[in-house]
């Protein structure tokens, strides 16, 4: 929780404050680049996006260096201050226009069915509730606009799901600024009334030992309206 003055002198609390993770995300994110391949799963999840696209808990903005020279604008929601200190910094050096914005992604700071495109990269795992997230999503999405995802989530058999939700239950949300590791994104999307497309099982690391952060799935879902549904 971060303490907040406002011009009337009373404080209150921000969202997201985790100084402590902030630090640790920013040194490990950028080695995960060539380390993990998080640079081409980016390159993959971002391929192909055109027009005005928001970004939902951009970090760092590790994501900023790959969105395609089409994309006309990218709008980067990030509650976390370090984090978007160093996304505001990474937004200057991007190719496409980057507006790095404060605010949480149950109640995104933008118009509804202004954006061509989402962009959900290792966030559903952190917010505070994921229908209201997917709830906005869905909001500032025109009809037919799609959802880019990169997430980890709940996977590796009846063992590591075990593990998963005894660390989400203890210690992981703490140590890890809000991380859960049982968390389910393709059933949420499905669930939040979202259209899945191509999308596929990716193991980080894909090799050695997996780890309770180790199950993920990369892929593409469009708002679908309910006069779409089946
Ligand atoms: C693991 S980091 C991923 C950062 C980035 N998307 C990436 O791909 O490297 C999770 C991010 O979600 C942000 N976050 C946490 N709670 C959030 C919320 N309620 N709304 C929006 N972003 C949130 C954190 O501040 C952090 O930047």
């Amino acid at each position: 929780m971060r303490l907040l003055s406002t011009g009337s002198g009373e404080v209150v609390r921000g969202p997201v404050h985790h100084p402590l993770f902030a630090r640790y995300y920013a040194r490990l994110s950028v080695s995960a680049e060539t380390r993990l391949g998080m640079a081409r799963i980016r390159e993959r999840l971002l391929a192909g996006l055109s027009g005005r696209v928001i970004e939902i808990g951009a970090g760092n903005g590790l994501n900023f260096a790959h969105y395609p020279g089409a994309v006309a604008e990218v709008v980067a929601i990030e509650p976390e201050p370090l984090l978007r200190r160093l996304a505001v910094q990474a937004g200057l050096r991007s190719q496409v226009p980057v507006d790095v914005v404060p605010g949480a992604a149950e109640a995104l700071p933008v118009k509804s069915e202004a954006f061509d495109a989402a962009v959900l990269s290792l966030v559903l795992c952190s917010v505070q509730d994921v229908a209201r997230t997917l709830g906005e999503v869905r909001r500032v999405l025109r009809p037919g606009g799609e959802v880019r995802f990169f997430e980890h989530g709940r996977g590796g058999g009846a063992a590591m799901v075990l593990t998963q939700q005894a660390l989400d239950r203890t210690v992981w949300p703490a140590l890890f600024g809000g991380c859960h590791v049982s968390r389910e994104p393709v059933a949420a999307l499905r669930e939040a009334g979202f259209r899945l497309g191509p999308h596929r099982r990716v193991q980080l690391p894909e090799n050695g030992p997996a780890l309770p952060t180790s199950f993920c799935a990369l892929g593409v879902a469009w708002r679908q309206d309910r006069s779409d549904a089946p």
